[in-house]
């Protein structure tokens, strides 16, 4: 217990000291990145997985490109919410195809709704960290998006006893754009 605090309070002066470095060291968006994909402090430990994050948000040159801790953020969610809007776009359209009155439908407009906040969410996350520099909202409606809002859909499959494996794979998405966002808000926001 006592190492493991010691050792995330090392990580997070380490940390910090990236954020105040100017942005031409070779290595810093890499340590950026693993800054964002940390599990230290993120909300569900037991399924987070690091790398995936990692390997998730360096394949995307938009984010790998980021000059600061800033512009991390505001890419991560840019590319999140294509990605939000994406998986909103594909439930929309599976609703059209399945039968009316059946629990998958159900299911699926609960998700359905669930998209729209959490894009909704993302978004505003977005302005408040672009515009207003304000972190700490900027975490609290990434926090809701990934709880909260995204709960609401995995409560209606559960109920409803159905799956979807594009849109299991969009929630798997939404938890890691907007913990790997929240996590860099949370550290502007000290
Ligand atoms: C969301 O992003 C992941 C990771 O890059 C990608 O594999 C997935 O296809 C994207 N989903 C949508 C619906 O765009
Ligand atoms: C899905 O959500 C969008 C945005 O809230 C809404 O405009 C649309 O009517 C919903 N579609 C269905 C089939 O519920």
């Amino acid at each position: 217990m006592a190492l493991s605090l010691i050792s995330s309070i090392l990580t997070t002066l380490f940390l910090i000291s990236f954020l105040h470095l100017p942005s031409n060291a070779a290595s810093f968006n890499s340590d950026l990145i693993k800054g964002a994909c940390t599990s230290d402090g993120v909300t569900n430990p037991k399924t987070w997985d690091s790398n995936l994050c990692i390997q998730v948000l360096r394949s995307y040159p938009k984010i790998s490109s980021s000059t600061n801790s800033k512009n991390l953020v505001i890419n991560i969610l840019e590319i999140g919410i294509s990605n939000v809007t994406n998986t909103g776009a594909y439930i929309e359209n599976t609703l059209k195809r399945v039968k009316t009155g059946s629990p998958l439908e159900t299911a699926l407009k609960a998700c359905n709704q669930s998209y729209e906040n959490i894009r909704l969410s993302f978004k505003s996350a977005f302005g408040e960290v672009k515009q207003d520099e304000d972190y700490e909202t900027c975490s609290y409606d990434l926090l809701l998006a990934r709880t909260d809002y995204l709960n609401e859909c995995l409560q209606a499959f559960a109920s409803e006893k159905v799956g979807d494996q594009s849109v299991s794979n969009g929630n798997q998405f939404v938890i890691l754009f907007g913990q790997a966002a929240d996590t860099i808000c949370s550290l502007l926001d000290r």
